[in-house]
């Protein structure tokens, strides 16, 4: 059981049965710890704790005892704490950390009264609790910082940071609705926020030319999707369908987009669907070239373009989501 308890990775253990095959061990090897049974074969575990301290053992002892073995017989003995059977392993772990880290008695947990097999699921509970703490924590880190990353982009390219937030929040709106399965890849997620990663290498007088681009400009505009998916194409949280998303959100249903002019069920599902939440907030913002489309233009604009630029599929789960979409662009329109 003890050996269960203790990591392999953490521990280097050594067993023995008896305090004379302990001894044995100990000659050649130097233990930094010992967990001791009070109730071993022979000579019991307090007299041979006693036994070591007198001879300078080096090691901390924990007693290990189902038995009323009081502090005070412990700590004369030489023990350094006692953990009582029936103990939860975490217990065990952490009471092994305190003595490790100091060098007077530590008081071990009392005795566990639920039974050895309750105490495991309680700790397991408490393990896959910490565990999905951890997870969430990680996640959101994860989420802040591309989040930042996409909100320099778009500063640069639109003077605030609200475009990848509410391209986001479209995009998983209209997933939702056109199947909500695609959800369970979360490199979507990162995806729609990072779509225009690429525009990094895209000069300002470019980007920020309040007037048509001349055919040069637009092909070089027209590099970004592939210099994002280059630049993300090793980012372990973009593996999956959020590097198509970024390589192909500028695609058309009928052919007529880039980079690879893919048509139809060539392009991948999460972009096309990017594609129409990108297009709607690229129609209700106002640009360097011109105004904002009123909502309900731009809408009426992207129902004229089904089977042309967007699939029609998506349009249909965009109308029929339009409320909700309509209510995120109130809500970070407030924000702005
Ligand atoms: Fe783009």
């Amino acid at each position: 059981m003890l050996r269960a308890t203790l990591p392999r990775d953490d521990f280097d253990v050594r067993e023995a049965g008896s305090a004379e095959e302990a001894l044995d061990v100990i000659r050649v090897w130097r233990p930094e710890l010992m967990l001791l049974d009070v109730n071993l074969p022979g000579l019991d575990g307090l007299s041979f704790c006693a036994d070591l301290m007198r001879k300078g053992c080096e090691a901390a002892v924990i007693l290990v005892t189902g038995e009323q073995v009081s502090e005070t017989t412990a700590r004369l003995a030489g023990a350094r704490a006692v953990a009582r059977k029936p103990f939860s392993p975490l217990d065990l772990l952490a009471l092994i950390d305190r003595v490790v880290e100091k060098r007077e008695f530590v008081a071990g947990p009392s005795a566990v009264e639920e039974g050895q097999l309750l105490t495991y699921a309680r700790d397991l509970a408490t393990i896959a609790r910490a565990e999905r703490h951890q997870r969430r924590l990680l996640q959101d880190a994860y989420r802040q910082t591309t989040t930042a990353l996409a909100e320099a982009v778009d500063v640069r390219d639109r003077g605030t940071g609200l475009h990848a937030q509410r391209v986001r929040r479209y995009a998983l709106g209209l997933a939702a609705a056109v199947d909500a399965t695609l959800l369970d890849d979360p490199s979507l997620e990162y995806g729609f926020l990072l779509h225009d990663v690429g525009k990094i290498g895209v000069a300002d007088h470019i980007l920020l030319k309040p007037g048509p681009l001349t055919h040069e400009e637009e092909l070089l505009v027209r590099e970004h999707p592939a210099a994002g998916a280059q630049i993300l194409r090793d980012v372990a949280l973009m593996q999956g369908g959020g590097l198509s998303v970024v390589r192909h959100h500028h695609e058309r249903w009928d052919g007529a987009g880039y980079p690879e002019g893919l048509s139809g069920q060539q392009i991948p599902l999460a972009a096309r669907i990017f594609a129409v939440a990108d297009a709607l907030d690229a129609m209700t913002s106002d640009r360097p070239y011109r105004s904002a489309l009123s909502w309900s233009d731009a809408v009426d604009e992207i129902v004229a373009q089904s089977g042309r630029q967007f699939d029609p599929r998506v349009v249909d789960a965009f109308v029929s989501d339009e409320p909700a979409l309509r209510a995120v662009y109130e809500d970070l329109s407030l924000v702005a």
